[in-house]
């Protein structure tokens, strides 16, 4: 049998939090029992990237979770795998196996869920080094390398047909929005939809509510580019508004235009501030009113009980609800038959190598997303 030897090549790593990425020489392990190693092909850039590189205290790391790539080689006891197969990575894996993974009402697998330590699940270590020093994991992914090692649980087989430049964005941010329309909050036909924050996350919930036949979708943004460049036009927002524009709670306005309150908001911005102002957005009654965002700071909630005597509902959500390997294939399947938009999500195409003007763009507003071809 061909025993996999440790890889050396190229990865973007993280030494400080918020410095920019250095390009370094990194030997890549070979995959341990039940993991396998990808030649990672596309990674896009996810906000959540950009939110752990600011604030994390994990370093030297490899960041990057959102992406697609090709099975390089395969650990001991890996079955589901070959060489060669497509994959996307996830940063929440399914074991299958466990309470969570046999229950319906769960995507929370308590074996391969996520990983904030910056290790791999089966042994808390590492399988990056630069000059002997370890380097961590980010979400046990870190698609920044050209090569990179995931259990087999954190990867899904995609047919070979998709192109994976373009369905690396469904191992995140539009399957997450998506499925917090479909899956957590199970948006009804005529429904009113406000929606916070109208980046990747918030546009891809738009689409959701769209293809479920909602009659208004008020989209939330500071940003007025956002709106113009593609909310309305591709991803059916129909309103849009920015609170800087009027001397009223966003609130305020959101439930005069919508006859007293959306039935369901959706906070994809990642400010807990927010989070209350999308549940004072919800009607009465029923009133839903769903988190995606991952906030940087503050991350405690604040609400009025009454908001709650008053029928509404607050519901979290992690990938939209969707199981990985269960869920995955058949949303590329979608997308191969059309039925849902990925490209028009993507504003950039970069090479590797000029990764960190990927977060500059992000972090300036500029990009829906980067796309990062390696
Ligand atoms: N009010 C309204 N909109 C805001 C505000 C605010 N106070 N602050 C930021 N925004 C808008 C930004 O202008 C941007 O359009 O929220 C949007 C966020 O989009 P992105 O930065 O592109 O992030 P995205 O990848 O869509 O992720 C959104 O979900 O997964 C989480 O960590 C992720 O918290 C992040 C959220
Ligand atoms: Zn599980």
């Amino acid at each position: 049998i061909d025993q996999p030897n440790v890889i050396t090549c190229k990865a973007m790593v993280a030494w400080e939090a918020g410095k920019d990425l250095v390009m370094e020489e990194v030997e890549v392990s070979p995959p341990q029992p039940q993991e396998i190693r990808v030649k990672v092909i596309c990674t896009s850039l996810c906000r959540t990237d950009i939110t752990a590189w600011e604030s994390q205290a994990i370093f030297p790391r490899i960041f990057g979770h959102e992406a697609s790539g090709i099975v390089e080689s395969v650990g001991e006891g890996v079955t589901e795998f070959v060489k060669g197969d497509h994959v996307l990575t996830v940063f929440t894996g399914e074991c299958k196996t466990c309470k969570h993974c046999e229950s319906k009402k769960s995507n929370m697998c308590q074996v391969l869920g996520l990983e904030r330590r910056g290790v791999m699940h089966s042994d808390q270590g590492t399988r990056f080094s630069v000059k002997g020093k370890p380097v961590y994991h980010y979400c046990a992914v870190s698609s920044f390398s050209e090569y990179t090692v995931v259990h087999s649980g954190c990867a899904v087989k995609v047919s070979q047909q998709a192109p994976l430049e373009k369905i690396c964005l469904l191992s995140c941010g539009v399957a997450a929005g998506l499925g917090a329309a479909w899956n957590v909050a199970d948006i009804s036909k005529g429904s009113i939809v406000v929606i916070f924050g109208l980046g990747t996350v918030g546009l891809a919930v738009a689409q959701g509510a769209k293809l479920r036949g909602a009659s208004q979708i008020i989209g939330v943004d500071i940003n007025p580019e956002k709106y113009e460049k593609v909310a309305a036009k591709c991803f059916g927002v129909t309103d849009f508004l920015n609170p800087n524009e009027y001397n009223e709670p966003i609130q305020q306005v959101i439930k005069r235009i919508s006859g007293g309150g959306a039935d369901y908001s959706f906070e994809c911005i990642g400010n807990t501030g927010m989070v209350t102002t999308a549940l004072q957005s919800c009607c009465d009654g029923w009133g839903l009113t769903v988190t995606l965002g991952v906030p940087k700071t503050n991350p405690e909630i604040a609400s009025h009980y009454s908001a709650f005597l008053s029928g509404k509902t607050l519901k979290g959500s992690l990938f939209g609800g969707w199981k990985p390997k269960s869920d995955l294939p058949s949303l590329v399947n979608k997308y191969m038959n059309r039925e849902i938009q990925v490209d028009e999500f993507i504003t950039h195409n970069l090479p590797f190598e000029d990764i960190n003007k990927a977060f500059t763009l992000m972090r300036e507003g500029k990009c829906l997303r980067c796309v990062i071809h390696m």
